[in-house]
């Protein structure tokens, strides 16, 4: 496999009156990346964190925070969250901006940029920003939420990504966000994924321990 598995535990399932206890379980897990979700009441019905969050948690954490952005103009945010110490910032590929600027403007930032792609958006909206993208960030639910069922129609787009990833020797990882749980990361993995988000199903699991290790191993 290209990349190794990273499970990204999203702090949106965690107690927000608690968040650095969110992130210290992370820690404590021995994971790596915490997926922030961005959400601006107009893209996605909902709102959620902004820019002064992510800074407070840098300071605290060296996680590789994985910030997704739920936005209607992503491309007037990305400096914010660049300042305030994104690893990575994706972007939706559903609204009407930039994406390409945006992009390489995420890039030249010497951090990590990816397109999303909601459910019902074809794959082939990826693909002129293939060679670009570090991450592509498959969403199994339609955003906006937390504790959504999977989708499984989306495994296909999965599998498509994988199929472009070896033919064109491209380099992306594969991301599946949304209702990822023990009873279908094995199906996102077989396809091809190898970037799991797991919010509700990570925070509610009792023997997290065990939990990322099925997960991950699966
Ligand atoms: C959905 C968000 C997801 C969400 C995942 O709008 O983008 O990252 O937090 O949460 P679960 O795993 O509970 O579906
Ligand atoms: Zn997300």
């Amino acid at each position: 496999m290209l990349h190794s598995i990273q499970l990204a535990p999203s702090l949106l399932a965690a107690d927000h009156s608690n968040l650095i206890e969110g992130i210290k379980v992370i820690e404590a897990n021995e994971l790596k990346w915490v997926h922030l979700d961005i959400m601006d009441g107009h893209f996605v019905p909902n709102l959620s964190f902004g820019p002064q969050l992510i800074k407070d948690l840098r300071s605290k954490s060296d996680l590789f925070f994985d910030v997704h952005l739920m936005l209607d103009n992503p491309h007037q945010y990305i400096t914010p969250f660049i300042e305030a110490g994104a690893d990575q910032i994706t972007i939706h590929l559903e609204p009407g901006y930039p994406v390409e600027d945006t992009l390489k403007q995420i890039k030249s930032a010497g951090i990590n940029c990816g397109v999303v792609l909601n459910p019902d958006t074809p794959i082939e909206a990826a693909k002129p920003y293939l060679s670009i993208s570090d991450i592509v960030l498959v969403m199994s639910v339609v955003p906006g939420f937390g504790g959504q069922p999977f989708r499984e129609d989306v495994l296909p787009k999965i599998k498509q990504l994988a199929e472009w990833r070896a033919d064109e020797n491209f380099a992306y990882r594969i991301e599946v966000d949304g209702g990822v749980d023990l009873s279908n990361a094995p199906q996102c993995l077989a396809n091809g994924a190898d970037t799991l988000v797991a919010g509700t199903s990570f925070y509610k699991a009792e023997d997290k321990q065990a939990f990322v290790q099925a997960l991950t191993a699966s």
